[in-house]
C-alpha cells in the first residue's frame, strides 16, 4: 500500500514553472503544466543537474547542465546526453495541496 506525502501547496508553484521541493527525505522537482501538477526527482540522472534549475517547455524539462529532456510525465528520456529515465511520482491535488505516493 503506497503512502502519501505532501509536498507543497498549489500556489507554491506557478502555472508553467517548476520548483524544487524537499519533503521528508525526498528532493523533488514540481511542475505546474498549467495547472495539471507533476513530479520526478528532481537530481538528473545523468550527472549533477537539478531538473528544477531547468528549461520547461510544455511536458519536457531540459536540464541546464547537458541540455538533456525528459518528458515530466512519464519521465521517458527525450534528448541524450541522458540515458536513464527520471523517476515520476504518482501525483494527487486534493484540497489546495499537491501529494506524492511513495
Ligand atoms: S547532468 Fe543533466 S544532462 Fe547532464
Amino acid at each position: 500500500m503506497p503512502s502519501r506525502v505532501e509536498v507543497c501547496k498549489v500556489e507554491d508553484v506557478a502555472a508553467g514553472e517548476v520548483r524544487k521541493i524537499e519533503a521528508g527525505d525526498l528532493t523533488l522537482a514540481v511542475y505546474n503544466l498549467d495547472g495539471d501538477f507533476c513530479v520526478t526527482d528532481d537530481a538528473c540522472t545523468h550527472g549533477p543537474g537539478s531538473l528544477s534549475e531547468g528549461f520547461l517547455e510544455s511536458d519536457i524539462i531540459e536540464c541546464n547542465f547537458h541540455q538533456g529532456k525528459f518528458n515530466v510525465r512519464t519521465g521517458e528520456v527525450v534528448a541524450p546526453p541522458c540515458m536513464v529515465p527520471i523517476k515520476t511520482y504518482r501525483t494527487i491535488v486534493e484540497n489546495g495541496r499537491v501529494y506524492v505516493e511513495v
